[in-house]
C-alpha cells in the first residue's frame, strides 16, 4: 500500500520552565499510514501518543525527523503548511468539550472549519446539512447549544466538524474514552461507515485495546516515545514479540475482567523518567530478557515479514517463552462482541 503519511525518526522535545533539562517525548517515531487505512497508536499514558498526533496536525513544532503527506513536506507547524493543505489533516479529540465551543450554535461549530477555507456561505450550509447527515445528527439540533447533547451526540458534532472539510486524514484522539460503551460502539460503526463511503485514513490512538482490535487495520505499540512493535492489527494481537507489547495486553487496559490475560512475561519497577532517559533499550531496567547488550545498545527495528516490525534484541526468546495463546483469540472474539453486538436500533 503506498502510504498518504510517512513519518521518519520523529522526535520532539519539550523545554522545562528554569531547568537546561528537556522532556524527551519522542525519540525517533516512524510509522506510515496508507489510503483508507487506520492505524491504531496505543501505550501508556505518557508515552508520547497524543504528541505525536499534534506533530502530524501541526500543533506542536517537530524537534527533528520529518514527516510526508502525500509526498508533501508538512515537518513545520500548522500555520507554515502550504494553504493547499488546509482542512486536509484533521484532528478529533477526547473530550468534545475541547473542540466546541460552549457558547456556539451546533450549526457554527460544524461550519466553522470551511470559514477559513473561504467556502461561500451557501455552500457552506448545504455542507453543514450533509456533514450533520452523514454522522447521523437530526437537523432540528443545528440551533441547539453543546450542553443541550449527550456525550455521544457532542462527539458527532466533533466528526462532522472535523469531516466538513473532507480531509483525507484525521488524527482520532481517544475519540471514545468519555463515552458510555453504547455511545462508544455506535462512534466506532460511525468511523468505519465514513472510512467506507469515503476512503479517509485514520490514526486512531486509544488505550482501550478491543476498541483498537476492532478499528485498526495496523497497530503500533508506544514505550517512552518510541514505537517497539508494529505491524498488521492481527499478527501484533497474537503473536506480540516484544516484551513490552506482551505486558500492555496482558495488563489492566482490559475492559472485561474475565480477559486477564496470562503471560510470563511480567515486567518489574518504575518506567524511566523521559527527562533522564537509560542508555541501551528503555525497557532494559524492567525487562525480564534484558541482557548486558540490552543495556548497553538500543535495539534497531527488525522486520519479521509482512511489515511485523519489532525493537528486541531477544525477540526469539520471547517467542519460545510466549507462545501466541487461545487466549488471545479469546480476547479478538471478546472485542468482536462487545463492539459488534450493541444494539443498533438506538439512536442518537
Ligand atoms: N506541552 C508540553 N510540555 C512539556 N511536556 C509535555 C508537553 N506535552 C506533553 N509533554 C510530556 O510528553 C510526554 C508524552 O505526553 P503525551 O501527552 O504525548 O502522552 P500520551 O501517550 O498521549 O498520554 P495519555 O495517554 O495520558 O494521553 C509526557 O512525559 C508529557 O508529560
Ligand atoms: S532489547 Fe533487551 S531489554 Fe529491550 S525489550 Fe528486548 S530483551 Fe528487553
Ligand atoms: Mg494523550
Amino acid at each position: 500500500m503506498s502510504s498518504m503519511l510517512q513519518v521518519d525518526a520523529l522526535y520532539k522535545q519539550f523545554p522545562i520552565a528554569g531547568s537546561r533539562n528537556v522532556v524527551q517525548a519522542i525519540n525517533g517515531v516512524s510509522l506510515s499510514i496508507g489510503p483508507g487505512e487506520t492505524l491504531g497508536l496505543v501505550g501508556e499514558s505518557g508515552s508520547g501518543k497524543t504528541t505525536v498526533g499534534r506533530c502530524i496536525v501541526g500543533l506542536t513544532e517537530v524537534s527533528k525527523g520529518k514527516i510526508h503527506f502525500k509526498g508533501e513536506d508538512i515537518s513545520v507547524p500548522r500555520a507554515r503548511r502550504p494553504p493547499s493543505l488546509l482542512g486536509r489533516i484533521q484532528l478529533v479529540f477526547q473530550e468534545p468539550a475541547e473542540s466546541l465551543d460552549p457558547r456556539m450554535r451546533i450549526r457554527r461549530s460544524i461550519e466553522e472549519p470551511l470559514l477559513a477555507l473561504k467556502v461561500p456561505a451557501a455552500e457552506r450550509r448545504e455542507r453543514v446539512l450533509e456533514a450533520m447527515e452523514r454522522v447521523g445528527l437530526r437537523r432540528s439540533m443545528l440551533d441547539l447549544y453543546p450542553a443541550e447533547l449527550s456525550a455521544g451526540q457532542q462527539q458527532r458534532v466533533g466528526i462532522a466538524r472535523a469531516m466538513i472539510t473532507r480531509p483525507e486524514l484525521v488524527v482520532l484522539d481517544e475519540p471514545t474514552s468519555a463515552l458510555d460503551p453504547t455511545a462508544r460502539a455506535e462512534i466506532i460503526e460511525l468511523l468505519m461507515k465514513i472510512q467506507a463511503d469515503l476512503g479517509t485514513s485514520y490514526l486512531f490512538i486509544s488505550h482501550d485495546l478491543s476498541t483498537v482490535r476492532f478499528i485498526s487495520h495496523r497497530v503500533a505499540v508506544m514505550y517512552l516515545g518510541m514505537i517497539v512493535e508494529q505491524g498488521n492489527t492481527a499478527d501484533v494481537f497474537a503473536e506480540p514479540r516484544h516484551p513490552y507489547s506482551i505486558a500492555l495486553l496482558s495488563a489492566v487496559l482490559l475492559p472485561h475482567p474475565r480477559l486477564t490475560l496470562e503471560s510470563g512475561v511480567g515486567l518489574k519497577g518504575e518506567i524511566p523518567s523521559p527527562i533522564n532517559l537509560p542508555k541501551g533499550c528503555f525497557l532494559a531496567s524492567r525487562c525480564p530478557f534484558a541482557t548486558d547488550r540490552s543495556r548497553a545498545e538500543m535495539p534497531p527495528a527488525e522486520d519479521l515479514g509482512g511489515g511485523h516490525i519489532v525493537h528486541c534484541f531477544n525477540h526469539r526468546d520471547v517467542a519460545r517463552v510466549h507462545r501466541a495463546s487461545d487466549t488471545f483469540e479469546e480476547f479478538q472474539h471478546e472485542a468482536e462482541r462487545i463492539l459488534g453486538n450493541y444494539d443498533r436500533t438506538s439512536t442518537a
